[in-house]
């Protein structure tokens, strides 16, 4: 049997071939579950080239070559939804979104019209509906709109482009035109919004950086004096991002206050929640305390694609204000696309940057529809508890020290010497290369404000405590081999029991 509507069509494909794809697949994830699978096999580029033929030639391959090469390519690739993965801020497979992008790619089509992507379109619509709710800015007296974007930095983008409309609504058409705008956001938000400020032309330069507490939450007594200052200058202020769950500590900002300057001084509030939006979904006071005031802000990032265990990309774009997304992006010229039909309306396209645009609602909606609010709420709760578990193990032995109290799901910490004057940094970093080399766990690092190096471990849906017990042993093991090689060669390390 062969699959005939295929490109080219001078090639066959046996369709035998998809059962043992999707055999492999299985294998591949159940290993994924045993922590003596590697998470990752780390070579050199120059290493790794070797091991796989990359150039593509004139002749082309065989059926055999293709289950082979996926085979390598899996082989060679890191485990993201292994339980030891805890590097970035997803992980965990998710079954029904799994299939929801296969499905997805298998029906290939553009959201830009209802008539080319009908259920894809109410799909997302009903996703956006509920984000919006939850959010805050759905309301019986207000529709709310939102469109799902490539990315979390993109929906920051979009934060940036509807602010700097609503501010100044010529700009669509003029540019900026000689106009200093000013937006700010706190020294712990995401890098995208410093990117997306030269996308708009509006330049690096013209985003102010204010200083966060110990927390990692914006000052907002030196936000309010920054605008004010602005405003001194002749600048036209016109954005404040907050951040919910900020990329290193996983910090809330102070959005109602923040809200209250926006307010004052008219400007748009974005709140990035690409990381933190997910515990809207945490039916506990928590969530309530954390998020207090998010429906007081003008637009939202959230990211399922993190906490919700989607596929990357599964973005958000959420915003209060229904028609001003349209008003900032609709252009003329695209007629042979967008035609006067009687489902014009439900038409995402006019409202979009992009042209051709995915149905990446279709992963999210059968995830969230599967596992229900109550799944993602049990899951943030064993969350929370593998947190306060791994903060315990921490807290209780001499050779770690917890950066900060952690609000949220990353974790950082560093590993000590509760004695010894030694350069920790250096330390800190062999371990995590040691640790990542070594294949066995992979986890992040980042490097605080006064230069100190220290884990940043994102807690994982997966893992269970007691890899999280593991994961700490192998730390002190490490930590031991390398005083006893370089610094110490007779020390000897308290091991957990
Ligand atoms: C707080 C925050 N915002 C935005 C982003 C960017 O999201 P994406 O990687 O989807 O572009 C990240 C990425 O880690 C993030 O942590």
């Amino acid at each position: 049997m062969i699959f005939n509507n295929h490109l080219p069509i001078t090639k066959q494909v046996d369709r035998r071939i998809l059962r043992r794809l999707f055999r492999m697949i299985g294998r591949y994830l159940n290993q994924n579950n045993s922590p003596d699978t590697p998470v990752l096999h780390y070579l050199e580029p120059d290493n790794l080239k070797k091991r796989m033929d990359l150039t593509i030639g004139e002749a082309g391959m065989d059926n055999e070559w293709l289950v082979k090469i996926l085979r390598k390519y899996l082989r060679y690739s890191v485990r993201t939804t292994h339980r030891n993965f805890s590097n970035q801020l997803f992980s965990a497979f998710n079954f029904p979104s799994f299939i929801g992008e296969i499905i997805a790619t298998l029906t290939n089509t553009t959201m830009a019209t209802y008539e080319a992507a009908p259920l894809g379109t109410l799909i997302e619509q009903e996703i956006i509906d509920k984000m919006n709710r939850l959010i805050g800015f759905k309301t019986e007296d207000n529709p709310a709109d939102g469109i799902m974007v490539p990315g979390g930095s993109y929906a920051n983008l979009m934060g940036l482009m509807c602010a700097r409309y609503k501010a100044v609504p010529e700009t669509k058409e003029k540019g900026i035109n000689g106009i200093q705008f000013r937006a700010f956001v706190s020294d712990e938000a995401h890098y995208s919004f410093k990117k997306m400020m030269n996308v708009l032309g509006l330049g690096t330069n013209a985003l102010t950086e204010i200083p966060s507490d110990e927390h990692g939450r914006i000052k907002t007594d030196l936000l309010e004096n920054a605008i004010k200052q602005s405003l001194k200058r002749g600048e036209k202020p016109f954005f404040i991002g907050a951040t919910a769950g900020t990329t290193v500590y996983g910090a809330f900002d102070p959005f109602r206050e923040m809200a209250a300057i926006a307010r004052k001084y008219n400007l748009w509030l974005h709140v990035d929640g690409a990381w933190g939006g997910t515990l809207l979904l945490y039916k506990n006071k928590k969530s309530k305390e954390l998020l207090d005031g998010i429906q007081l802000a003008d637009s939202f990032t959230w990211d399922a694609h993190k906490m919700m265990g989607v596929p990357l990309y599964a973005s958000f774009f959420l915003c209060k204000h229904d028609g001003l997304m349209h008003q900032c992006n609709a252009v003329q010229g695209a007629e042979y696309l967008f035609h006067s039909t009687e489902n014009t309306a439900f038409d995402t396209g006019p409202k979009s940057l992009q042209c051709g645009r995915r149905v990446d609602a279709l992963k999210v909606w059968l995830a969230w529809k599967f596992y229900g609010d109550k799944g993602y709420h049990d899951m943030i709760t064993d969350l929370y508890s593998k947190v306060n578990y791994l903060k315990k193990l921490i807290n209780q032995n001499p050779w770690f020290e917890l950066i900060n109290d952690p609000q949220y799901f990353n974790v950082c910490f560093r590993v000590v010497h509760p004695k010894i004057d030694i350069d920790l940094n250096e330390i800190n970093l062999e371990i995590r290369e040691r640790l990542f080399k070594s294949g066995n766990y992979f986890t992040n690092y980042s490097v605080s404000k006064s230069g100190t190096v220290f884990f940043r471990l994102i807690v994982n849906p997966n893992s269970t405590k007691n890899d999280y017990r593991n994961f700490l042993n192998k730390v002190i093991g490490m930590t031991e081999a390398i005083l006893k090689e370089k610094y110490l060669p007779d020390s000897s390390a308290r091991v957990f029991d």
